[in-house]
């Protein structure tokens, strides 16, 4: 599993951080990025934080 936030789609609600802090790093503007190689230690959080992105901007390649 593999985890991708597009940058063009993120608004930075920052769920996903809130959701797997060891997979989603916000910037200064509040904008995601993926920590690290994007592999999650955690699939469950990972699935979580994609779904509750209100901008869908976070994909999963299994
Ligand atoms: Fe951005 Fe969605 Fe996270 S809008 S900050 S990728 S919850």
């Amino acid at each position: 599993m593999k985890v991708f936030v597009d940058a063009t789609k993120c608004s930075g609600y920052g769920t996903c951080a809130e959701i797997a802090p060891d997979l989603f790093q916000l910037d200064d503007w509040g904008y995601a990025s993926v920590i690290g190689d994007g592999v999650p230690a955690d699939p469950d959080a990972a699935r979580r934080a994609a779904a509750q992105c209100p901008e869908s901007a976070i994909t999963i390649e299994d």
